[in-house]
């Protein structure tokens, strides 16, 4: 089955189990200044989700085409993408968990249908925390259909809890239906929602019963709905029996295009097979966001930013990719027949992107132009200094020269490194991050987005610790109450120290459980994101910000979580901040104590 017919086959399903089909939107949402990108199928539902009337009734189909950039750094592997498209139904306080559980089950295994064999399926249920139950109904409903109980799997909130799409909205507990991959188990734990690989998830019941509010409270939803997700390119893998998405025909047309480009054969370098799927996915994403009805160009906040960026990332590649000298990406088209490849084959489904076809193109084209200009003014400039850099015996190139390149340039660190290997040099990388880190620092002060009591050393250990008191600052608002308000902070390599108001000297309870919170954010492994926005924008959406810190105008928007694992902390800061909070390691409060009149302060120790 082809992605083509898995879309029409939904549809058609759905439809005759009295759904109306309504069309997906666009990928840049209306009215959420909490998010850039529509990220789910429920996304544009939001209002209907919350108690609205929707015109085409109660049950709804679509498919729905979504952006999520929290794992950018990750694709180039296997298996993530930016871009996907979701299959979505929603009941809108019509069905709930039987009707919802019933459908997925008949669509995934009748043969009229998807006709996967029961045996391979395997589905996760909400264990319950925080005064909202285990959810025995769904376990008990999915039982009676034939799942065993062996392959039923209760998962906490961190994996069974779905939304709300950006830091406020519907959500509630959900469960999602995987498919076993035939590898052995990682270990006797190795059940269903276990990411070793042997489980993939292509689909999810929510059962939104919650609406979270802007105080971040969890407010029951008069009329409980249902919003499912179903992943095409997942899906896509499991029914045509390969092993990545990038093996599939949602694919394997635009990697030959690539091929093409360069002259490179996929397969012959495991390198350059990451770069071929870097620019595959991020040229797709890149001609969704320019062909959206509401396209944007590339630019230096937002949306347009990750635009940029994803562009900007395809370009690096494929001069990666480049053989022998015959640098093709330098005459500013690399991405072009790529991206007409991609525009034909997804014209179907999104004829926006036929109507829109000539100004992705002239957008793709300004900004790989753009780039390259820079990419040459960097490169000219590293040939001069060569002859000089040449003569250090040690053939090390300063982190501050290639800082300079970087600062006033533009010039990616990664093109440095590249150009000193083609010379046989090396980059002084701890010498150019302590560069990047005073620079950072300046802009800070300059900016006015200091971080109270300053960072001594940033280093890595320091930019974990500068993570954790996010981590830690809300975890004692949940805690201790919305009073509390960070007053000041030191962070050195060894340890931090974060000062913040509350009148009292914290019991030995809640210290354990302000520990334990940042402990669970940090098994979680929440992505951290940052979003450059206004700042009047930055305080609507939540974030929270120091009071009395004076800021520009524009502010950075430091949010850790993301739609999957939902939005835990999101604060207006200048950074830097680690990609990911499993890095932290286990988070310890080594004492608290009086600071000042009204002030506590907290030291605690990563390790
Ligand atoms: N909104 C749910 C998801 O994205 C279905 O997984």
């Amino acid at each position: 089955m082809n992605a083509e017919e898995l879309r029409s086959k939904y549809i058609e399903f759905f439809k005759s189990k009295g759904h109306t089909q309504i069309q997906g939107k666009s990928l840049l949402p209306d009215n959420d200044p909490t998010v850039l990108f529509t990220t789910a199928g429920m996304h544009p539902l939001v209002p209907y989700l919350l108690g609205e009337e929707h015109p085409a009734g109660k049950r709804l189909v679509d498919y729905q085409k979504c952006i999520r950039t929290g794992d950018i750094d990750e694709v180039g592997d296997p298996s993530h993408l930016t871009l996907f498209e979701m299959l979505g139904n929603w009941s809108l306080g019509d069905y709930f968990k039987e009707g919802a559980i019933e459908m997925s089950f008949e669509f995934l295994t009748s043969p009229r249908w998807l006709g996967i064999p029961l045996e391979k399926i395997g589905v996760t249920v909400f264990e319950g925390e925080d005064g909202i139950p285990r959810d025995e109904e769904s376990a008990a409903i999915w039982k009676r259909l034939g799942i065993p109980e062996n392959r039923i799997s209760y998962r906490p909130r961190a994996d069974n809890w779905w939304g709300p799409a950006g830091s406020t909205g519907p959500c509630g507990p959900d469960s999602e239906m995987y498919i076993d991959m035939g590898k052995e188990p990682c270990g006797p734990n190795c059940e269903p929602g276990c990411s070793c690989g042997k489980w993939l998830e292509i689909w999810n019941d929510v059962f939104m019963q919650y609406n979270k509010n802007t105080a971040g409270v969890y407010e029951p939803l008069a009329r409980k709905c249902v919003d499912t997700g179903m992943g095409i390119e997942r899906t896509i893998v499991i029914l045509s029996g390969k092993k990545s998405v990038y093996e599939t025909e949602i694919f394997a047309p635009i990697i030959k295009a690539v091929e093409e480009a360069s002259n490179y054969s996929y397969g012959a370098d495991t390198e350059k097979d990451r770069s071929v799927r870097i620019i595959s996915d991020h040229t797709r994403s890149a001609v969704f966001i320019l062909g959206d009805p509401k396209g944007i160009s590339p630019s230096n906040v937002g949306a347009g930013y990750v635009l940029r960026r994803l562009i900007r990332r395809a370009v690096r590649h494929g001069r990666k990719l480049l053989c022998d000298g015959e640098n093709l990406a330098r005459t500013g088209r690399f991405l072009l027949p790529i991206a007409e490849i991609i525009v034909d084959m997804m014209k179907g489904p999104y004829p926006e992107l036929e109507g829109n076809r000539a100004f992705i193109m002239e957008e793709l084209g300004k900004e790989e132009a753009k780039f390259l200009e820079t990419l040459q003014k960097g490169e000219r400039e590293f040939e001069k200094l060569l002859p000089s850099l040449l003569k250090d015996p040690r053939k090390l190139i300063s982190g501050r020269l290639a800082f300079k390149l970087y600062d006033t340039y533009g010039f990616p660190i990664e093109l440095t490194d590249e150009l000193a290997g083609e010379n046989g040099m090396t980059v002084n990388s701890a010498e150019f991050d302590e560069a990047f880190r005073k620079h950072q620092e300046l802009s800070r002060a300059g900016g006015g987005q200091g971080f109270k009591g300053g960072l001594v050393d940033q280093g890595e250990m320091a930019v974990k610790y500068h993570t954790a008191t996010h981590l830690l600052h809300k975890a004692l608002r949940m805690v201790l109450g919305d009073h509390v308000a960070q007053k000041g902070s030191n962070i050195t390599a060894e340890r931090m120290r974060f000062d913040f108001s509350h009148g009292a000297p914290m019991t030995a309870e809640e210290l354990a459980k302000v520990e334990s919170i940042v402990n669970e954010q940090i098994r979680k492994d929440l992505p951290v994101s940052m979003e450059i926005m206004n700042l009047e924008e930055a305080k609507n959406s939540g974030a929270v910000a120091l009071f009395g810190e004076k800021y520009e105008e524009k502010v950075k928007v430091y949010t850790m979580g993301d739609s999957r694992t939902g939005v835990f902390s999101k604060e207006v800061c200048g950074g830097p901040h680690v990609e990911h909070t499993g890095v932290l390691g286990k988070f310890t409060i080594q004492k608290e104590q009086s600071s000042s009149a009204g002030v506590r302060r907290i030291r605690a120790v990563l390790g």
